[in-house]
Order: C-alpha cells, then sequence, then structure tokens
C-alpha cells in the first residue's frame, strides 16, 4: 500500500486521547530478547494502556510475536523489567504466575488440539483455572454454556461438535479466538488473529472485540498485518521494524511523518534479496 493511500486511511479516535503512559496495564522498560544469539527486540520501553486496544504492527520478522511472548508472560526478556500495574514486577514468580491467569492468548499456529471438538477445545481454554482433581470430570453446566456462548460470538455454533481437524483454517482460527474469549480475560494477547478469516468476518470480530473491551474493560493487544484494521479498531499503534519500536502513539494522533517511517520500513523489506532467487546466483558464483 502506497504511502498517500496510508494517510488518507479511516481511523478510530480524535480529539485529545489519553497518552500511552496514563494508565497503564502492563509496562516494559529497555526490554531485551535474544534467540539464536542475536538480539530480536532491543530498548523496549513501551506502557500498554489499560481498558484499550493497542495494535503492533510490522513486517515479517520485526518482532511482534516475541513482543507478544513477553507481554503475556510466555517469555522472560534477556534485559529489562516487565511490570503489570495491579501485580508489579513480574520477576518474581508468583506475579508471573497470577499475569499469566489474568491473560488469554490467541497464537499465531492456534495451537489447538486436532483431534478434540470445537467444543472441547474451548474448554480447555479454563484448563489452568480448574483445580486438579477435577479434570477428569464432565464440565459445570454453566462452563459448557459459556463455552457455547463463546463459539456463538465468533459464529460458529454449528460446528460445536466437529473435530478441530475437519475445520477450515479460518473455522480454526474462530475456534482459537473463543477459546480465548471463554477466559473472559482482564487481558488479551492475540497474535494476528483474523489472518485467516475473510475481511468480513475480520470486521465482524473487531467491532465485537470493541464492545468486548468495553464492557469488560478489557486491555487488548493485538498483532496485525492489515494497517487499515489496526487504524479503524485500535486505539493506540505500536510499529516494530527490526526489533525496535519505531512509532509508538495513538491511532488519532499517527502523523504523515510516522506513516512515511512505518511505509520506508516495509519498502527496505521488500527490497531485501529474495533468497528462492539469490541462491543458485551463489552458487553458481562459487564454481
Ligand atoms: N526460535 C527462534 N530461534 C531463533 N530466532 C528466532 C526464533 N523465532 C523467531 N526468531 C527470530 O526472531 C525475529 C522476530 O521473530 P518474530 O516471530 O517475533 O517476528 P514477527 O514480527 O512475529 O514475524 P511474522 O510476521 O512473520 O510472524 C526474527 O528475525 C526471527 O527470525
Ligand atoms: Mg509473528
Amino acid at each position: 500500500m502506497a504511502a498517500t493511500a496510508l494517510k488518507n486511511l479511516p481511523r478510530r479516535g480524535s480529539g485529545a486521547p489519553k497518552p500511552m503512559n496514563s494508565n497503564p496495564a502492563i509496562t516494559l522498560q529497555d526490554v531485551e530478547v535474544r534467540r539464536g544469539g542475536t538480539s530480536v527486540l532491543r530498548g523496549i520501553d513501551l506502557s500498554v494502556p489499560q481498558g484499550a486496544i493497542t495494535a503492533v504492527i510490522g513486517v515479517s520478522g520485526s518482532g511482534k510475536t516475541t513482543l507478544l511472548s513477553v507481554l503475556n508472560g510466555g517469555r522472560v526478556p534477556e534485559k529489562g523489567t516487565v511490570i503489570n500495574f495491579e501485580l508489579g514486577d513480574l520477576s518474581a514468580s508468583s506475579a508471573l504466575l497470577q499475569h499469566r491467569r489474568q491473560t488469554a492468548s490467541i497464537y499465531q499456529t492456534y495451537a489447538l488440539i486436532g483431534r478434540l471438538t470445537a467444543l472441547d477445545n474451548v474448554l480447555l481454554g479454563l484448563a489452568d483455572q480448574l483445580p486438579a482433581m477435577l479434570f477428569f470430570l464432565p464440565w459445570p453446566k454453566r462452563v459448557q454454556i459459556r463455552a457455547v456462548e463463546a463459539l456463538g460470538e465468533v459464529g460458529l455454533l454449528s460446528k460445536s461438535l466437529v473435530r478441530v481437524d475437519d475445520l477450515s483454517g479460518g473455522e480454526r482460527q474462530r475456534v482459537a479466538i473463543a477459546r480465548a474469549l471463554i477466559r473472559q480475560p482482564r487481558i488479551m494477547i492475540a497474535d494476528e488473529p483474523f489472518a485467516s478469516v475473510d475481511p468480513g468476518l475480520a470486521d465482524r470480530f473487531a467491532n465485537s472485540l470493541r464492545r468486548t473491551v468495553e464492557k469488560h474493560n478489557m486491555t487488548v493487544v493485538i498483532a496485525l498485518h492489515q494497517m487499515h484494521l489496526a487504524m479503524r479498531m485500535a486505539d493506540y499503534i505500536i510499529a516494530l521494524a527490526a526489533g525496535q519500536i519505531i512509532v509508538k502513539a495513538p491511532v488519532s494522533e499517527v502523523v504523515p511523518a510516522d506513516l512515511d517511517r512505518i511505509f520506508q520500513a516495509e519498502m527496505k523489506y521488500a527490497s531485501l534479496p529474495n533468497p528462492a532467487i539469490t541462491f543458485p546466483q551463489a552458487l553458481s558464483g562459487c564454481q
């Protein structure tokens, strides 16, 4: 998408939004994550506003999934501090456990169990909240009703008893969304949850997510590839490039210079050599 087209995108909100650090749910200070010996996130200073939707955008490999895994407590950074505003510093294991319990995640790979039905997968969203001794008993009725409601919310009621192996990619993604919704979490971390659903459905989920955020004062962080969706559904935007934050701002305050910076990062990525093309050339250079 051209930078000029980006500037004309419809966006949420106007007027004077709250600054990003005014009411933080989670704060990262000077966070660095290393993978395979290299730094894939560095110098990350960030406040995630409570009760709002924050979109994380950036090209493939820029560090979105890694950032989300720090925010949901799945990955402890090599350097820096992660603070849950209510629970404190997550380097304390009790705070980290509690943070994980009040957070629901939708993973890029869905992480569903294929041989179980959609309904059972949604119920498993509550597995860590169930006393171990009850694990092998049938789920209580009220919990089953919650699971059915969550499947209804994503339009999959009719597939409740179908094995996930027999669902399409978009339907699996919707099961993953329902599994997060059933937790009624304080914080939801979603990694490209709309990647395999058609645009109409993505819009419907976006609206329904917004209603949930407003009703339950939920904090949502969502990695998105679609810039137009980010501008329309999110309150705040974080743009990553090569493991660093290049833009963080309320959506209504994103200025053309920010969009240019995001666009240039995308262009730089697009102009990287395609390994499929350069590999034979590299080989021929060795002859
Ligand atoms: N298991 C791993 N070992 C080593 N490096 C990894 C590993 N997983 C990811 N990386 C590297 O970390 C960087 C950030 O990856 P990450 O998955 O966070 O990117 P992303 O922005 O989510 O990309 P995408 O849009 O493709 O999902 C990339 O350079 C990636 O190659
Ligand atoms: Mg990713």
